[in-house]
């Protein structure tokens, strides 16, 4: 079996597409929810949904290596950030090369970097008067966002568009594609 896990720490409806869409899989599985909030609607979601969650604080991610060491006990394959803000640390970087996926709700390299997430990326895009959005898939490294990208989709921005509305899209493709990427990038891991 491949194993997932998945860090976010917002509503976390990716997250929950992407526990849903692995249910069953013959051998890949969503093993684990990490967040760096106990709140999070996500923490409860899994929780009723049957995953395994893990909540931390600052040290534990960056002074003490216990989510490192967690995810090693647990044999988790590759990481899946969604929705989750904080920067990764070299030693998680190092010890899964190539096995950390962020999604980014924008076309990459523009609107991204620190301070790009939400509806930040959404209302900047309309202030720059955009004609399309969309989603980026790519691989995690030292920098916000600068990655290697596997997969983008775009979406249209109409002059009617408000900020909501391209978030609305948005959210439409990445529940679209990102289990599906998932699956892919881990198939052409084994
Ligand atoms: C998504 O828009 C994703 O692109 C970004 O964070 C958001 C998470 O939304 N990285 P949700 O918590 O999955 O609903």
């Amino acid at each position: 079996m491949q194993r997932i896990a998945i860090f976010a720490s917002g509503n976390g409806s990716n997250a929950v597409k992407i526990i849903e869409h692995f249910k069953g899989h013959s051998n890949m599985d969503v093993a684990l929810i990490l967040s760096n909030k106990s709140t999070a609607a996500i923490v409860e979601k899994a929780e009723a949904l049957g995953v395994e969650t893990l909540c931390f604080n600052r040290n534990d991610f960056y002074e003490d290596e216990v989510v490192v060491e967690t995810l090693k006990q647990k044999s988790i394959d590759l990481i899946v950030l969604a929705g989750f803000l904080w920067l990764i640390p070299n030693t998680l970087i190092k010890a899964f090369e190539n096995r950390i996926l962020n999604i980014h709700p924008a076309l990459l390299p523009k609107f991204g970097g620190k301070g790009m997430y939400g509806m930040n990326v959404h209302r900047a895009i309309i202030e720059s008067g955009e004609k399309e959005s969309g989603i980026t898939i790519h691989l995690v490294n030292e920098e916000y966002d600068k990655g290697q990208i596997l997969f983008q989709e775009k979406c249209s921005v109409e002059s009617t568009d408000g900020a909501e509305d391209v978030a609305k899209k948005v959210q439409r493709l990445e529940h679209q594609h990102f289990a599906n990427q998932i699956e892919l990038y881990l198939m052409s891991l084994i």
